[in-house]
């Protein structure tokens, strides 16, 4: 069971406006590497995608499937460095209409849940870019079913390519639990009403889950990345603090700068983490 259309579109259809004043230009609403500390938003995220493009293996010969696209951040930068296909699937009616109104060339955005996804023919590569935390409710996390669901969602990709192909996978973590009230509160806060339905994995959970059809080829942790990444939407969301009052109402603005504040704190008290993997499809024994 993933998060529900109506859940997803809570996190992600608010509005396309809003979310353009403060994610970079090319909206990824995910963290970015910084391989140097004084990059911009913009230079991060796009170094983000090329290790992901790189853990892919791909190249202007392959066929890529980006699941969980957003805005088509990523499918617009594979674009770029080139690729032969790139199709992208997504459960946000707004964010697949920004997604077409891209007309990028060789790409195609779909309005699907993953786990209904039958693609024509199989993939060169995957990329997924912190889909896997709409996977797992908090309800079935506390029944156990957390590990089983990620498998599910591992075995399901890999039918989609064939042994030997790569994946660039990377998933938002959850790690300590804080000790305050006010903390929990705001954690609980964020995940109710800003990402209702969702649970962010733990790495030990992923690590098993990929089995038996991935292999971990290659892991970064890339906690202190989001800690920065988030730190600037902040920065960039309250610069438009009067706009959006005005356009949107008080509640929403004053909801997301909680939301992107526990959001720094969680990454710097190590609440929250951020992984990058390059799997590689196995053939079982
Ligand atoms: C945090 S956003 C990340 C978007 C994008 N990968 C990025 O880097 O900006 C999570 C994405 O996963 C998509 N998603 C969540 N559950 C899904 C499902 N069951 N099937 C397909 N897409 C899903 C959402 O619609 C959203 O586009």
């Amino acid at each position: 069971m993933t998060s529900t259309q109506q859940e997803i579109d809570v996190s992600y259809s608010v509005s396309n406006e809003f979310f353009k004043l403060w994610l970079d230009e090319n909206m990824h609403y995910t963290s970015a590497y910084y391989s140097r500390p004084d990059m911009t938003l913009e230079e991060a995220q796009e170094e983000k995608l090329e290790r992901l493009y790189n853990f892919a293996e791909l190249d202007d010969t392959k066929t890529v499937l980006d699941i969980g696209c957003g805005w088509g951040s990523a499918i617009d930068c594979v674009v770029r460095r080139g690729i032969k296909r790139a199709d992208g699937i997504t459960l946000s009616t707004e964010q697949l209409a920004w997604c077409k109104e891209r007309n990028l060339p060789k790409s195609d955005f779909i309005l699907c849940d993953y786990a209904l996804y039958e693609p024509k023919e199989k993939y060169d590569g995957l990329i997924s870019i912190e889909m896997i935390d709409h996977l797992c409710s908090p309800a079935q996390a506390r029944e156990g079913k957390a590990v089983a669901i990620y498998r599910e969602y591992f075995n399901k990709l890999a039918e989609w390519v064939e042994p030997g192909a790569a994946f660039g996978f990377q998933a938002i973590l959850r790690n300590r639990v804080p000790r305050k009230r006010q903390d929990l509160k705001d954690l609980a806060f964020t995940a109710d009403v800003i990402f209702p339905g969702g649970l962010n994995p733990r790495i030990e959970e992923l690590v098993q889950a990929v089995n038996p059809y991935w292999e971990i080829e290659e892991l970064s942790m890339l906690r202190t990345h989001y800690g920065k990444t988030v730190a600037e939407w902040l920065r960039r969301m309250r610069s438009h603090e009067v706009y959006i009052r005005k356009t949107w109402g008080d509640e929403l603005f004053d909801d997301y700068d909680r939301y992107l504040r526990t959001c720094v704190t969680g990454f710097a008290k190590h609440w929250s983490g951020d992984v990058q993997m390059k799997l590689r499809r196995v053939t079982p024994r």
